[in-house]
């Protein structure tokens, strides 16, 4: 289970978010839309704990899970090597074996700036998976791909996701993304940015 009640987060002299409650129970998926610029990927770095500079609370499970909006690979290590930097106990079977359920299982040894964004996205959805997460945060792991990648990686994110039962937060632009993943969509507007009411009740 995640839950967070965050009542402000500003940046300096400008507030970005204000009375934001949710609460996300395990197996579900809470998408979260709004537009560019509005604050979504500051709600999931609170919600991560990674900003901790904020007025409010939040409760996530031990086992947490991020899938940033840029890759995050570390440049210097192998596709492998980046699963098992994070989850040592995988090992190198491990850690081929959680690249071939992403469908790189033969990119293993190649670095970063060796794959396309579509392989580096692979590789970090694998990595969110390979420590078997409760609560799971994905910041727009679609985005920039053609049409066909970005639906061949949504169903491998929706099954991967239907195997491991996290609690999820999916952050996108996408109405239908959104639509596709979630069991519950809560939309940000306003600025400061805010949980919209729902027109189809939702
Ligand atoms: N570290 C920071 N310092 C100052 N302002 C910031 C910081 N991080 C984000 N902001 C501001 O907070 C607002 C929300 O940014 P955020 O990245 O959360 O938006 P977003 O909804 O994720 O947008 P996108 O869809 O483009 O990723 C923006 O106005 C941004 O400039
Ligand atoms: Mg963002």
């Amino acid at each position: 289970m995640i839950a967070a009640e965050i009542r402000a987060k500003s940046f300096g002299p400008a507030q970005v978010l204000r009375d934001i409650a949710l609460r996300v129970e395990t197996g579900e998926v809470l998408a979260i839309l709004g537009p560019s610029g509005i604050g979504k990927s500051t709600l999931l770095r609170i919600v991560a704990g990674i900003d901790g500079d904020f007025d409010g609370a939040v409760v996530r499970p031990e086992r947490l899970a991020m899938v940033f909006q840029e890759p995050t690979l570390l440049p210097w290590r192998t596709a492998a090597e980046n699963l098992t930097l994070v989850h040592p106990d995988l090992g190198r079977e491990g850690a081929l074996a959680a690249l071939a359920r992403v469908g790189i299982g033969d990119k293993a040894d190649l670095f970063p700036r060796q794959l396309s964004l579509g392989q580096q996205r692979r590789v970090a959805l694998a990595r969110a998976f390979a420590g078997d997460p409760e609560g799971l945060i994905l910041d727009e792991p679609f985005a920039s791909l053609d049409p066909d990648t970005a639906e061949e990686m949504l169903a491998l994110t929706e099954r991967l996701i239907a195997e491991a039962r996290p609690a999820t937060l999916f952050v996108t632009h996408s109405e239908a993304e959104a639509r596709r993943l979630a069991t519950r969509i809560l939309r940000l507007a306003g600025r400061p940015a805010t949980i919209a009411p729902d027109k189809e009740g939702r």
